[in-house]
């Protein structure tokens, strides 16, 4: 794959033609960090910005994945020297620091160019087109996956399921979603890119460089959080269809629905309710989108920087008639 645009090689192609398509994992990038090149930014201020990140938590540690955010923004890699900094402001071995880095596919071994790339070709988004994406924005860059251009523009990756499979096929600039791509919407989005064009997400946010939106990554916003919906009408249709049918969650209101969906939406309400022995309660939901949000960007560890872990759902034990859940 290196060194050649994707599907560019006789051997791939008649591969795909013995055997049709196969869907596989890649994480190609399972390897050490590279340690040839020692070329670093990091300067005091970078020290001071680690340092405050992990003082951010109780135990310093839990900022590691943030830290090497940081590290990202400033060297546009996890570089050598951006390890030994972690470690040092952490006190924990190199050799720590490197397991986690080299874990996580958002951490970089090699400089990302000023935009970075990905494809998803996962499942729902090759059916929908993304192997030809890939191939359509590696012939179009002339590089191959986990490349970058040589002017450092444009970096490209494959990635794994984004978890926007109802927007599929979908490409990622610096982790904004770009949704429903076609070739040509590739094409000009590349384009673009590379000539310093201003580009919007298809959600609505400005795009920045990886480094910048590494540095939002890493804990320091730009202020720019709330540019954009925070989800699309193919995400919300089913609310829209319970809505629209008078669908409810058991407890939180009768359903309404009319016909047979209707009654059996009923049925499971009640079947619910005679389960759990809780009358017209129910257990508490979290609220909408905050807590998946939350999770989605809380750190691989069992601290929160407000300092307290996050505590498992906890059932509801009232009895019948003990007032209702928010
Ligand atoms: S398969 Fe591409 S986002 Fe899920």
């Amino acid at each position: 794959m290196s060194g050649q645009p994707v599907g560019a090689s006789a051997a791939s192609s008649s591969h795909r033609g013995e055997r049709g398509h196969e869907f596989e994992s890649y994480f190609p990038e399972s390897g050490s960090v590279d340690m040839s090149d020692p070329s670093t930014d990091i300067d005091e201020t970078t020290y001071a910005e680690l340092r405050e990140l992990a003082s951010r938590y109780p135990q310093p540690r839990s900022a590691l994945l943030p830290m090497l955010h940081l590290v990202q923004s400033v060297d546009g890699r996890v570089s050598p020297k951006g390890i030994e900094a972690c470690a040092e402001v952490l006190g924990i071995t190199t050799a720590q620091v490197s397991g986690v880095a080299t874990f996580y596919t958002m951490y970089k071994r090699r400089p990302a160019g000023t935009h970075h790339v990905g494809v998803c070709t996962t499942a729902l988004c090759a059916v929908m087109g993304g192997d030809v994406l890939l191939e359509t924005a590696s012939r179009h860059l002339g590089i191959g996956v986990d490349e970058t251009t040589p002017d450092g523009r444009i970096s490209l990756e494959r990635i794994e399921c984004n978890a926007a499979c109802d927007f599929a096929p979908v490409m990622m600039v610096n982790w904004e979603f770009m949704d429903d791509m076609t070739p040509e919407k590739a094409v000009a989005l590349l384009d673009d890119l590379r000539d310093g064009n201003e580009v919007r997400s298809t959600r609505g946010a400005t795009l920045t460089s990886w480094r910048e939106a590494e540095r939002v990554l890493a804990g320091f916003p730009d202020g720019r959080a709330d540019e954009g919906p925070s989800a699309g009408p193919q995400s919300l249709l089913g609310l829209q269809i319970a809505k629209d049918k008078g669908w409810a969650a058991p407890g939180d209101e009768k359903p309404t629905g009319d016909g047979v969906v209707g009654r059996v939406a009923h049925r499971i309400a009640d079947a619910v309710r005679e389960v759990a022995g809780v009358g017209g309660d129910h257990e508490a939901q979290p609220a909408s989108g905050s807590s998946s949000d939350a999770q989605a960007h809380a750190p691989a560890t069992a601290e929160t920087p407000q300092g307290k872990a996050p505590s498992k759902p906890r059932r509801r034990t009232t009895k019948p008639g003990e007032g209702t859940a928010k």
